[in-house]
C-alpha cells in the first residue's frame, strides 16, 4: 500500500490533550481535503458520479440521529425519522417506472437494491436459477453466492446486451424450472441494455413462466426514462424489481439508491412490527434517515423536467465527446442512447490525471451531469501532446 501524504497528521492519538491535534488544525485538515476532492470535479470523467449538487442548506440534520428503521410504508416507535420524505421519493420514482403503487425505500447504493431484488426474488421461487449476462455489475456474481444460488453468466452480443438465445440454450438444457433474471439497464462497462420483454419471451420458450425479472438500472434507468425516446426499463416493460442509483444521475455527497419492488412480491420478506414496530421488509434493520432528505431536496429543486433536460446534457456532452474524439482518430463507440464512450486507452499519466477507468486497451468517458463541451476540449488537448 503507497503510504499517503496525510497519513501522521490524521492518526488519531490516545489522548488528544497535549498532542500536536486540535480542533482548529483538525478543521483545516479536513477543509484542505475537501478542497482536494473539489478540485477534481475539473477531471472527473471516467466514473458514473455526478458532482453537481450542494446540500449543504441540511446542515441541520447533521446534528441530529435521525433512524428511518424498517419499510418507509409503516412508522416506528423511534420518532426521529423521516419516513414522510422518503414515501415522497419513492413514490416519485414508483411513478417513473410504471407503477405507482409499488413498494420501495432508500438504500445504500445499486448494490443492496441488487441484493434485495434477488433476495425477493429468490423467496418467490426458492428453487430458482438466477441468470445475469457476462457484461453484468461484480455485484451479482457476489450475491448469488450471498444466497446461494446456482449463477449462471449469459454470453453477450454484438451490442454487448445478453444473448437470449444463449438464455434459452441455458434453461433449456436445465430441463426449464424457476428463474430469477437480472437484466441490466446501462451496464457499467459500455452503457448497454438488456431486453426484459425478450427475456420472459426466451424463457417461456424455455418452459418456465416462473420467472423474477430484477431490472439494475442504477447506472441507466433515469437515462432510459426520461431520454427523448425513452426506453424499456421497468414494471411497464415486465419488471418485478428494480435498483436504481441515488449518487449517480441525480447525485449525492456519499453512495445511496432506490429499490423499487411489485408489493405483492414483498410479502415473500416481509415480517410485521418486528423492526422497532416497523415492517421489517428492508435489507439492513436502522437506515439512514438523511438520504431520503437529500434526494426529496434535489427532486424537489429539479423536478421530472429538470432531471429531463440533465439527461439532455449528458447526452449531447457525450455526442460531443464522441465527435471530438473522432476528430482526434481516438475511435470513439457508444452503444445508442448511452453516455459513456469508448476510447483508446491513452497514457497512464492521463487515465490517472482525467479519472479514466480502462478495460483492456479502451478508455471510458461517461459524460454526467458536471462535465461540460469544456472538459471534453481540455482532454483533447491533453491528448494531443
Ligand atoms: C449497473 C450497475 N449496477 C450496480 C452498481 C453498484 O452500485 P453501488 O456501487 O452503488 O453499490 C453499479 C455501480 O457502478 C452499476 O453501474
Amino acid at each position: 500500500m503507497v503510504r499517503h501524504p496525510l497519513a501522521d497528521d490524521v492518526r488519531i492519538p490516545d489522548d488528544p490533550t497535549g498532542s500536536s491535534s486540535g480542533s482548529d488544525r483538525d478543521v483545516a485538515l479536513l477543509k484542505e481535503m475537501a478542497a482536494q476532492m473539489l478540485g477534481e470535479r475539473d477531471h472527473m470523467l471516467g466514473f458514473p458520479l455526478n458532482l453537481d449538487f450542494d446540500y449543504r442548506p441540511l446542515a441541520d440534520f447533521l446534528q441530529v440521529h435521525g433512524n428511518n428503521v424498517g419499510g418507509p410504508p409503516t412508522s416506528s416507535e423511534y420518532q426521529l425519522h423521516s419516513k414522510v420524505f422518503e414515501r415522497a421519493v419513492v413514490s416519485f420514482f414508483a411513478r417513473l417506472a410504471g407503477h405507482e403503487e409499488a413498494f420501495g425505500y432508500v438504500t445504500t447504493g445499486g448494490t443492496e437494491g441488487n441484493l434485495y431484488g434477488c433476495y425477493v426474488g429468490r423467496e418467490r421461487f426458492p428453487e430458482a436459477v438466477m441468470y445475469a449476462s457476462q457484461a453484468t455489475h461484480y455485484s451479482l456474481p457476489k450475491i448469488a453466492r450471498l444466497l446461494r444460488m446456482d449463477y449462471v453468466a449469459v454470453e453477450v452480443g454484438h451490442d454487448r446486451a445478453m444473448d437470449l438465445a444463449a438464455l434459452r440454450r441455458h434453461h433449456t438444457a436445465r430441463k426449464g424450472g424457476p428463474a430469477v433474471v437480472v437484466t441490466t439497464i446501462g451496464t457499467t462497462t459500455g452503457g448497454s441494455e438488456d431486453d426484459l420483454a425478450g427475456v420472459r419471451e426466451a424463457l417461456a420458450d424455455a418452459g418456465t413462466d416462473q420467472v423474477h425479472i430484477h431490472s439494475d438500472a442504477a447506472f441507466g434507468g433515469l437515462i432510459a426514462a426520461l431520454a427523448p425516446e425513452p426506453r424499456p426499463w421497468a414494471f411497464e416493460s415486465g419488471a418485478d424489481s428494480i435498483a436504481l442509483s441515488g449518487h449517480k444521475m441525480l447525485g449525492a455527497p456519499f453512495p445511496c439508491g432506490i429499490v423499487l419492488t411489485r408489493p405483492e412480491h414483498v410479502e415473500a420478506i416481509r415480517r410485521p412490527g418486528i423492526a422497532v414496530g416497523s415492517d421489517d421488509d428492508t435489507i439492513t434493520g436502522s437506515r439512514d434517515a438523511f438520504t431520503p432528505l437529500l434526494l426529496w431536496y434535489e427532486l424537489r429543486r429539479l423536478g421530472r423536467t429538470g432531471l429531463q433536460r440533465r439527461v439532455a446534457h449528458c447526452l449531447a456532452t457525450a455526442e460531443y465527446a464522441e465527435q471530438r474524439l473522432r476528430e482526434e482518430g481516438h475511435h470513439p463507440e457508444r452503444a445508442p442512447g448511452s453516455n459513456t464512450v469508448l476510447f483508446d486507452k491513452p497514457t497512464a499519466a492521463l487515465c490517472r490525471r482525467w479519472n479514466l477507468l480502462s478495460v483492456g486497451d479502451r478508455a471510458h468517458l461517461i459524460a454526467m451531469p458536471h462535465v461540460t463541451g469544456e472538459h471534453i476540449d481540455r482532454l483533447c488537448a491533453d491528448l494531443r501532446q
